[in-house]
């Protein structure tokens, strides 16, 4: 009988990686220190958004287990995949704690067993594990690096049909044994050495975190000069050496992986002595690039002071409810620092995004959301918002201005139906459109607020 495959966490990459394993038909066992977590997963519930997990869980329920013992997983499994988070540091380092802890709690007496790491982690992680399993005298473990590309909401394709798979081994054959088990994939598999493997995941952040940072700056540069950044990136991405993905303008990159592994990258470099110039720009790019919105609601309202904004959507991008770094949080503390009203809508995120946002009224419902409110802002681009511009939600609105952060609607279909509107990089309607009636001694502060939203 083959051994069951571990899982350590039961996060995004957990659940994604026990679920798919389990699909293929191997039995897994996963394992968090969460207890809260491990027996709502027992008592059959999904713990995340994330489309299809349900499922994937529900039709593999014999193959797979859930535990908070580390003991019985490290009995049982050969290959233990860790998926434990690495958040930042008030540094910007990963925080690395859960990895060692994983790592101090491995037993001596199993001989067969690899550890896989599947936690984004600095290059030289490896390096370091490796050193501490040797002191422990643990040269009989394995170790080898096996970073995670999936997507937040893609999650289970992106895992399934991954576009490589990336194996990075100490000694070959380690490196073969996980190889073979991930052949069943049936994507290309990069085999290389921990370190380069470790690196290719903070490059490939890195490289994506720098294409939105461009595409916004070109967005900022449009606006100036009165284009429409989505057709200049359409006619850049089918240049093949460009490429299609990535290049959508918006209101920045958030989430659990960007913001904490470019700064990651950016502090390894720092630590190394070496200044990476283009990550410590393409984050204050995107540090701005979630304000702007301010600027373009002052714009047509003047003062926010007792303003009510909408924001229309928590969650970082559509499809999940993780919220961390999530350009909402951003933007509904700048506009209650504005003395606006804030009401948000999220249609899975409200409960996650509930602690972040003391004094946000949050809404269930969003047609409760745009009531009364001066402003509708979408900042994620969930499918329900591309019918927002239609004549209840006009009707609801004090004032009919609709800020696209996402650029989802087409900007034509939204002013036929009654709205002003102001998307990210693309022509907006005059501001002498706006319903609102704005005191002429706004005037001098509209200029000063224009000023300090940054150029491209
Ligand atoms: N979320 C993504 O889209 C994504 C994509 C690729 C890579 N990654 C990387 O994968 C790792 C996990 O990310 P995530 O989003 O799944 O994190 P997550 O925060 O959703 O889940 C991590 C889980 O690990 C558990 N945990 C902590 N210490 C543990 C321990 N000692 N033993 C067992 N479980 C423990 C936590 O309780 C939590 O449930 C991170 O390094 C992340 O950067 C994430």
């Amino acid at each position: 009988m083959r051994e069951p495959i571990g899982v350590m966490g039961a996060g995004w990459v957990g659940l994604v990686t026990g679920a798919c394993f389990a699909d293929l038909g191997h039995d897994v066992i996963i394992r968090d220190v969460d207890a809260v977590r491990i027996a709502e997963l027992e008592a059959g519930r999904v713990p995340i958004h994330e489309p299809g997990l349900g499922e994937l869980l529900g039709r593999n329920r014999d193959r797979l287990r859930f535990t908070t013992n580390s003991t019985e997983l490290f009995e049982r499994a050969g290959l233990v995949f860790v998926c434990v988070g690495t958040p930042p540091t008030y540094s910007g380092d990963a925080d690395l704690s859960a990895v060692w802890q994983v790592v101090d709690e491995l037993p001596s007496a199993r001989d067969r067993l690899a550890l896989v790491m599947k936690s984004t982690v600095p290059p030289g992680t490896g390096v370091a594990v490796r050193a501490r399993l040797d002191a422990r005298g643990l040269s009989h473990i394995a170790y080898v690096s096996n970073p995670e590309f999936l997507a937040e909401g893609t999650a289970i394709t992106n895992f399934m049909q991954a576009d490589r798979v990336v194996v990075g081994s100490f000694r070959s054959a380690e490196g073969d044994r996980v190889a073979l088990l991930l052949k069943e994939l049936a994507a290309p598999i990069v085999r290389t050495d921990v370190t380069s493997a470790e690196m290719i995941k903070y490059a490939s952040n890195a490289f994506l975190a720098t294409k939105i940072s461009f595409i916004n700056e070109i967005a900022n540069v449009c606006e100036e000069v009165g284009a429409d950044v989505t057709s200049v990136a359409g006619g850049m991405g089918l240049d093949q050496r460009i490429g299609l993905h990535f290049l959508r303008a918006g209101v920045g990159y958030g989430g659990s992986c960007f913001p904490k592994d470019v700064a990651a990258l950016k502090q390894l470099a720092g630590n190394s002595g070496y200044h990476f110039q283009l990550l410590t720009s393409v984050i204050e790019v995107n540090e701005l690039q979630k304000r702007r919105v301010v600027g373009k609601l002052r714009k047509h309202l003047g003062s926010l002071r007792d303003r009510t904004v909408a924001l229309l959507g928590l969650a970082f991008k559509p499809d999940t409810n993780d919220v961390r770094e999530a350009s909402s949080l951003v933007l509904a503390s700048r506009l209650l620092a504005e003395g606006a009203h804030v009401k948000a809508w999220d249609p899975v995120a409200i409960e996650d995004a509930r602690p972040h946002l003391a004094g946000v009224q949050l809404c269930e419902d969003l047609l409760e959301a745009v009531s009364e409110a001066d402003a509708a802002v979408i900042v994620t681009e969930w499918n329900d918002l591309k019918a927002l511009p239609r004549l209840e939600v006009r009707t609801a609105m004090k004032n009919p201005l609709i800020v696209d952060g996402r650029n989802l609607l087409d900007p034509e279909t939204v002013r036929q139906a009654g709205f002003a509107y102001e998307g990210i990089g693309r022509p907006s309607s005059p501001v002498e459109g706006r319903l609102a009636p704005q005191p002429p001694e706004l005037a001098g502060a509209l200029a000063r607020s224009l000023a300090e939203v940054p150029a491209g």
